[in-house]
């Protein structure tokens, strides 16, 4: 089996590159998480996965002169680790529409929302706000514009009346661990086709797994 070499692009903490890392050691995994790049040389994530044996670089975007500039570095970066695939996971920077072009239908976002309610920040403040019952978190394609892009899983969770932002972002925190290894193995794996705006399943395959269920 071929593996598909990821690399996994974050700015903060990377709970959800640990839930890959986690998911790509299974040995049937069809992706390998091939390097984990960072915009913030001091992100925890990144010493997290230097200490987990994986390949680290990060490319600090205060340095350079524009996104263009910090994008190419990015770029030369992935053609070196002869990166397949981008898992975008908490990476807090918006691309140009040059760089989702090198990458397009190779490159997934994670985003704390079902999509597409309450793209952008702050979504479970938002939601709280709103009074809505069901939360959740949505993997898509990444698209030029921003928290859109055909939607390969999504996870819903209930709102409960003592909710706060935190406890209601840490439900879905933890869904978001569940949906992110499940829709790279489809993705990865090609079980997925992507039609207009939607992600269905390939010839003779079903994407009924991606639906993942309410859970307390
Ligand atoms: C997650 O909530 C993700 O949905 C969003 O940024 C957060 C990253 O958290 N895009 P972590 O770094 O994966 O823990």
């Amino acid at each position: 089996m071929t593996r598909l070499r990821t690399a996994i692009l974050i700015s903060g903490r990377g709970s959800n590159m640990d839930a890959l890392l986690a998911a790509a050691r299974a040995p049937d995994f069809p992706a390998e998480i091939a390097l984990v790049l960072s915009n913030r040389p001091d992100a925890p994530g990144l010493a997290k996965a230097k200490a987990a044996g994986v390949a680290v670089a990060a490319v600090d975007h205060k340095i350079y002169a524009g996104r263009e500039e910090f994008e190419r570095s990015l770029q030369l970066v992935l053609e070196t680790y002869r990166i397949d695939f981008i898992c975008l996971a908490g990476f807090m920077r918006l691309f140009t529409p040059w760089f989702i072009g090198q990458w397009s239908g190779r490159m997934l976002n994670i985003h704390p929302a079902l999509l597409p309610s309450y793209r952008g920040l702050h979504t479970h403040e938002r939601a709280l706000a709103d009074g809505v019952k069901i939360h959740g978190c949505t993997v898509h394609f990444v698209v030029p514009e921003m928290d859109e892009g055909p939607i390969v899983a999504q996870a819903a969770v209930p709102v409960l009346d003592d909710d706060t932002p935190d406890t209601l972002g840490a439900r879905v925190l933890a869904q978001e661990h569940v949906i992110y290894p499940l829709a790279l193995r489809l993705v990865a794996s090609g079980k997925v086709r992507v039609a207009g705006n939607r992600v269905l399943g390939a010839p003779g395959e079903s994407t009924d797994a991606l639906v993942a269920p309410a859970v307390l």
